[in-house]
């Protein structure tokens, strides 16, 4: 017979993507062309949608996990060392040596708080199935995809945790929950990876892309590829997000807009975030969506993504 006292270790969020350094210039006003001055102040961060995702669940207390590719050097060990710091696991990340390491230049306008984001990703590769499949998935409650251009790797690493689900999982484990983002603009292909989640969230960037014109478009467009019992939630900026929850109701939260928007980088990841932790916790989806919102709220009023919690 097993042993009682064995303390099983909590299950962990775990969220796969990117992780990048964001190299910050907050400017008085949004630069003009071929014009040469100093911004007020700049920083260097943590950043990718999926590196974010943990950084906010691990100040909301929740066990957590990023999973991407990373290279070797000072980005590197920066990094590496920002997750300790936040008590983030980056253990099972797949180092490829002598890549550049994912650079963004964000500009942050101090007048509104918009952020104008550069990204760089010169030659370091995109995770695959094969890497995904070292994972131990019972380690895991939820896994989060961030959906980036590998969509057919994801579709893979989700399929594998379908797999694990109905053939593996030990009866008196809980199923692993799946959720992806479907954030970037014009990755059309990340639609296929709806049917095979628990949860999708989609971003107004990618709705648009779509000409998806508001939320409830969005819904009602995206509502037909979703599988039974799964759920939808879209989230647009300042119009706050909607949701349809597991039998099929439309839920909806407003934004709470601060008095003083500071800075909006990371505003998306924030709200994923803390909708995933409410959901992971028992929440109901409206509860979920409010919470991702006023996070996502008191995430804009500060700089940076940390002093959340
Ligand atoms: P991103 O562009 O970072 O993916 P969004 O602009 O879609 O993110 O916003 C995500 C969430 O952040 C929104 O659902 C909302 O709750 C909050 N948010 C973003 N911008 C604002 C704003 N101007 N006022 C209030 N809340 C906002
Ligand atoms: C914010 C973010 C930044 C990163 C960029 C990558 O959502 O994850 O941290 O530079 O998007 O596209």
């Amino acid at each position: 017979m097993e042993s009682d006292n064995v303390l099983e270790e909590p299950k962990k969020i775990l969220c796969v993507g990117l992780v990048c350094v964001d190299l910050i210039q907050i400017c008085e006003s949004f630069p003009k062309e071929d014009s040469d001055q100093r911004c007020l102040e700049q920083r260097w961060q943590r950043g990718g949608n999926a590196s974010n995702n943990c950084t906010v669940l691990s100040q909301l207390g929740a066990p957590c996990e990023f999973f991407g590719t990373v290279s070797k050097g000072v980005f590197a060990d920066y990094v590496e060392c920002d997750f300790r710091d936040l008590n983030i696991s980056c253990d099972n990340c797949i180092v490829h040596e002598g890549c550049d390491f994912p650079l963004s230049s964000v500009i942050i306008n101090k007048e509104n708080g918009s952020r104008t984001i550069i990204h760089s990703n010169r030659n370091l590769p995109e995770l695959t199935a094969k890497d995904f499949h070292k994972l131990d998935l019972s380690k895991y409650c939820w896994i989060h995809f961030e959906g980036r251009r590998n969509t057919s790797a994801i579709s893979a690493m989700m399929r594998r945790v379908v797999h694990y689900n109905e053939e593996e999982r030990s009866e008196n484990q809980p199923r692993v929950r799946l959720s992806v983002e479907l954030e970037k603009a014009n990755r059309t292909q990340l639609l296929d990876l709806i049917p095979l989640c628990d949860v999708s969230f989609v971003g107004k960037d990618f709705a648009t892309s779509q000409a998806y014109s508001t939320m409830s478009d969005t819904i009602r467009l995206l509502k037909p590829s979703l599988s039974p019992g799964s759920q939808l939630v879209v989230a647009w900026g300042d119009r706050g997000a909607m949701g349809v929850s597991k039998d099929g109701k439309i839920v909806q939260s407003i934004a709470y807009t601060p008095t003083e928007i500071v800075d909006t980088l990371g505003a998306g990841d924030t709200f994923v975030a803390a909708t995933i932790f409410q959901l992971v916790n028992g929440g109901s989806l409206q509860e979920s969506i409010t919470f991702g919102c006023k996070l996502a709220g008191a995430k804009i009023a500060i700089e940076g993504l940390k002093n959340l919690g």
